[in-house]
């Protein structure tokens, strides 16, 4: 399906539960929707919903990307769908969009799921740089920069495939964004339900950034996911999405 906002569009999935309330995933630098493949079926009462960020997967190309456009679309989404009750679940970049989003408009939330994500995102001149110079290098690197070592080639191999499908400057431009982002003076005023979920060797967020969240953030679980990295939802779906619905059982 297709949101149409001006003389774009947008392109997001939603599995119905036949409820007037939706959860929405956002997914990371160079990801697209198909990074929640594993959740799309959970069966939690909610319609689940998932979209590619502009420019990514089957959403048109924008000249200019940056954190509020993204806000922006996710904006556009929310209210033409017109749920009464929107949990947002993001992943690394798509959790900053996610807080971002909370920040601005924190009545329009009931609750957040942050996952392999953090309130300050920087990012290691290495990446940038070989999002730069050798997109070669930068996919050659990471199955060793977002997985663990035990995960399946097949699962490494699905992702990488995925991220060469975004071009190279969409990615760099993502990953500049999270550099920049940096809302941990504000992580104490979220009172709204929160869910982090971490890979317990997670290179790219490491797990004290979910730590931080969950001492600031009063209503928030957090459970660090065991042989899972930075990818831990395609790498652990069965644990992350037990995690989840127990969320929705005992938190919503
Ligand atoms: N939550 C809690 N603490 C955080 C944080 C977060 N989201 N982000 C940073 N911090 C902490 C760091 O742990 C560090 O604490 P310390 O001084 O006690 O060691 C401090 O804040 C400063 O860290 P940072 O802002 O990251 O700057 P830096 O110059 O120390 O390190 C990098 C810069 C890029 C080397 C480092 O951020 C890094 O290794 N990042 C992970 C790899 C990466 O590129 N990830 C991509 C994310 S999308």
């Amino acid at each position: 399906m297709y949101l149409t906002i001006e003389d774009k569009r947008i392109s997001y999935s939603i599995k119905k539960a036949g409820s007037n309330k939706a959860i929405i995933f956002l997914h990371g630098s160079g990801g697209t929707s198909n990074t929640w493949k594993n959740q799309v079926n959970l069966d939690i009462g909610y319609d689940i919903i998932s979209f590619d960020l502009p420019s990514h997967g089957k959403s048109s190309e924008y000249l200019e990307l940056s954190l509020d456009l993204y806000i922006e679309v996710l904006n556009h989404l929310i209210r033409s769908l017109n749920y009464e009750e929107v949990v947002l679940c993001g992943h690394s970049l798509g959790g900053a969009i996610i807080q971002s989003y909370y920040y601005l408009y924190p009545k329009r939330i009931k609750a957040l799921i942050l996952i392999g994500t953090g309130g300050r995102l920087r990012v290691s001149p290495v990446i940038l740089d070989s999002l730069k110079s050798d997109y070669h290098e930068f996919l050659k690197a990471l199955p060793n920069g977002a997985f663990n070592i035990s995960t399946s080639a097949d699962i490494i191999n699905d992702y990488v495939k995925e991220t060469s499908t975004v071009r190279p400057n969409v990615t760099f431009k993502d990953f500049s964004i999270c550099d920049t982002f940096d809302t941990l003076e504000k992580t104490s005023s979220i009172n709204i339900p929160c869910l982090i979920i971490v890979g317990k060797s997670d290179k790219l967020t490491p797990i004290k950034y979910s730590e931080f969240f969950h001492n600031k953030i009063e209503n928030s679980d957090l459970h660090i996911i065991d042989d899972a990295g930075h990818m831990v939802m395609l790498e652990k779906p069965v644990e992350v999405n037990n995690k989840i619905k127990s969320f929705f059982t005992n938190r919503l």
